[in-house]
């Protein structure tokens, strides 16, 4: 069963996030983040960013959960300018510490392995930060996604296509494929932390921590792991 944690504001659940990833970091200075990218974990890197002088982050390294494919590297929007633009340059971490899948159309072929081989040589993710889509989806891990799945090349529903389209002049532009981390490998990080805020996500999160554990579900993973947080505000809890 997860811990679910209700808090009033979407900064006060940053602020919580902000604090147990400081924890972490005091006792293991090279933890591995999992990062994650949308607008549901923006208050956590704020508030990371507020106390960013109180814990040394030089060596904290990072893996992110997901990238577009065939994305413009240039663009504002790909997920390793995201992660470079909210994380690593305003928390000051080492930009050789923190990886992106590669997205790029050469490397698609090899880039999921690679990525796996790469978070297996750092030991494994200690604590995996989580948004989770209006379908239900952890990374870009839609439904149908295999609860065994690693890091592999997708493709976006409609609906995640138009819940995104808001990063972009419109839907058209948004990429149809992504590569993700798994199902598979974000159950083998060893804490996970999912964020979610809004009536928008409610439904999502009660499938997720209360329905049945499935595929056509895949938020609903995060109830096989033996240390899952959810952080909520009262209108993403409001159907548990
Ligand atoms: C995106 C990302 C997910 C994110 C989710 C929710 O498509 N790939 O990692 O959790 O959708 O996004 P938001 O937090 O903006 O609602």
């Amino acid at each position: 069963m997860a811990e679910i944690v209700i808090v009033p504001t979407p900064a006060e659940a940053g602020a919580l996030v902000a604090e147990e990833i400081l924890s972490l970091v005091r006792r293991t200075p090279d933890a591995v983040l999992g990062l994650a990218t949308g607008s549901t974990p923006l208050p956590v890197y704020e508030a990371l960013r507020a106390r960013r002088d109180e814990v040394d982050l030089s060596r904290v390294r990072g893996f992110a959960l997901d990238e577009y494919v065939g994305i413009d590297p240039a663009h504002p929007e790909s997920y390793r300018n995201v992660i470079f633009r909210e994380v690593v340059e305003p928390l000051g971490l080492d930009p050789e510490r923190v990886h992106v899948p590669d997205g790029s159309l050469d490397g698609i072929s090899h880039a999921g392995a690679d990525y796996e081989r790469r978070i297996a040589e750092a030991g494994g993710v200690d604590l995996q930060i989580l948004g989770i889509g209006t379908d239900g989806h952890i990374g870009f891990n839609e439904p149908g996604s295999s609860f065994a799945s690693r890091t592999r090349v997708k493709t976006l529903t409609e609906q995640t296509i138009a819940d995104n389209a808001r990063f972009f002049d419109s839907a058209d532009e948004v990429p149809v494929h992504c590569i993700t981390q798994g199902l598979g490998t974000i159950l083998a990080a060893r804490h996970l932390v999912l964020l979610a805020f809004g009536e928008g996500k409610a439904e999502a999160v009660a499938g997720a921590v209360e329905g049945p554990v499935s595929a056509s579900l895949p938020g609903s993973a995060v109830q096989l792991h033996p240390h899952t947080t959810v952080v909520v505000d009262e209108a993403a809890a409001s159907r548990l």
